[in-house]
């Protein structure tokens, strides 16, 4: 009894620290576009929004630079997370007339 106790007191640390440490990482980011200009993120927006990292972490990594560096390192596209990923989802939101984000070049890219 006192072991399986003390198991259940660790678990429970382990998820709470878990919890309260998680790295939600920039509020706001701008992620590298090329020619086209650079995009300007709201990170946090989608969190909320989305609720699940996995939706686009899956595909990359939570560090800084981790698109860029699948990019360089040709395990990723060129513009596949913008098709596949922004543009895609923010087309079916507008579909099934929910609340979405920007499809059209200058509405993301933005020129400097
Ligand atoms: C709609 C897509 C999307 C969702 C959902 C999302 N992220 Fe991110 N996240 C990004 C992008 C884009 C980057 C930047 C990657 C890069 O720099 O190449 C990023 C980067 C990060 C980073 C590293 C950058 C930094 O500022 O430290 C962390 C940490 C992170 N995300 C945590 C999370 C967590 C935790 C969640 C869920 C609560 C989440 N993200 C949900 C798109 C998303
Ligand atoms: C919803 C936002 C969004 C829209 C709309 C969008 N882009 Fe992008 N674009 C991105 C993001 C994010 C990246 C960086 C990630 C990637 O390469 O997938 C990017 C990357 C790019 C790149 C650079 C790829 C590289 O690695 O050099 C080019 C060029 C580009 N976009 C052109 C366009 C053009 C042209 C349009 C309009 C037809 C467009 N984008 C519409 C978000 C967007
Ligand atoms: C799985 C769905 C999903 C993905 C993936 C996604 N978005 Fe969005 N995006 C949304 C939704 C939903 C909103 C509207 C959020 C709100 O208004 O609360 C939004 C809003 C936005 C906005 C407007 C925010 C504002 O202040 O009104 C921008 C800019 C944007 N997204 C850029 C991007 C870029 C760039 C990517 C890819 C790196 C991306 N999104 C990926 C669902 C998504």
């Amino acid at each position: 009894m006192k072991k399986i106790a003390l198991l259940m007191v660790g678990i429970m640390l382990v998820v709470a620290v878990s919890v309260a440490e998680q790295n939600k990482g920039a509020e706001d980011m701008e992620l590298f576009g090329g020619k086209q200009g650079n995009i300007p993120f709201p990170h946090h927006i989608h969190q909320k929004a989305l609720k699940d990292c996995k939706i686009c972490h899956d595909v990359f990594s939570q560090a800084p630079g981790s698109i860029e560096k699948l990019k360089a390192e040709g395990k990723m596209r060129k513009k596949q997370v913008m098709n596949k990923q922004c543009i895609a989802c923010h087309k079916g939101k507008k579909k099934a007339k929910e609340k979405t984000g920007p499809t059209s070049c200058s509405k993301c890219h933005k020129k400097s």
